[in-house]
């Protein structure tokens, strides 16, 4: 299983320290954004640079993708953008879970700064592992694509 993993400045230890476990459980971890915590870039273009790399691989099932700031927030607006991309800013399994089972969520949004290495992980896992329901899921997720960049 492949993971791409962004973020801007204030996730990037997040997305480090989630790379690396998830490369010792066997994962192939592709990194994209920040290059240090220490320098400023904007969530915004980080977001909107990832969107595009999740429609340029037209969301291959094969691939997760995972994207940091400092309060998930901002990233996940910067996503959103982009029709066929439905990042989910999750603070919780609970969250993760129900982004997964009922909003089909491709982009699993955390805040680097909010949340603890270990819940990272477990968020990380519990969407991973949730399957989308479908049914009366599905035409309120296509309704989504209506509006919103093609790329
Ligand atoms: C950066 O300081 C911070 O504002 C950003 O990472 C994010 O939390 C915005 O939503």
């Amino acid at each position: 299983m492949k993971v791409k993993i962004t973020s801007d400045h204030a996730g990037h230890l997040a997305k480090e320290e989630l790379a690396k476990r998830l490369e010792k459980e066997g994962y192939d971890v592709e990194l994209f954004g920040s290059t240090s915590a220490d320098k400023s870039v904007s969530y915004a273009e980080v977001g909107i640079e990832f969107a595009k790399e999740i429609l340029k691989d037209k969301d291959d099932e094969n691939t997760k993708y995972v994207a940091f700031c400092g309060s998930g927030l901002g990233i996940s607006m910067a996503l959103n953008r982009f029709k066929h991309v439905r990042g989910a800013r999750v603070t919780s399994e609970e969250d993760a879970h129900l982004a997964k089972l009922h909003n089909d969520a491709n982009v699993l949004c955390m805040g680097g700064r909010m949340l603890e290495s270990d819940q990272v992980e477990n968020i990380f896992h519990e969407w991973e592992n949730t399957q989308f329901e479908g049914n009366r899921h599905i035409p309120r997720i296509n309704k989504l694509d209506e509006v919103g960049e093609d790329n």
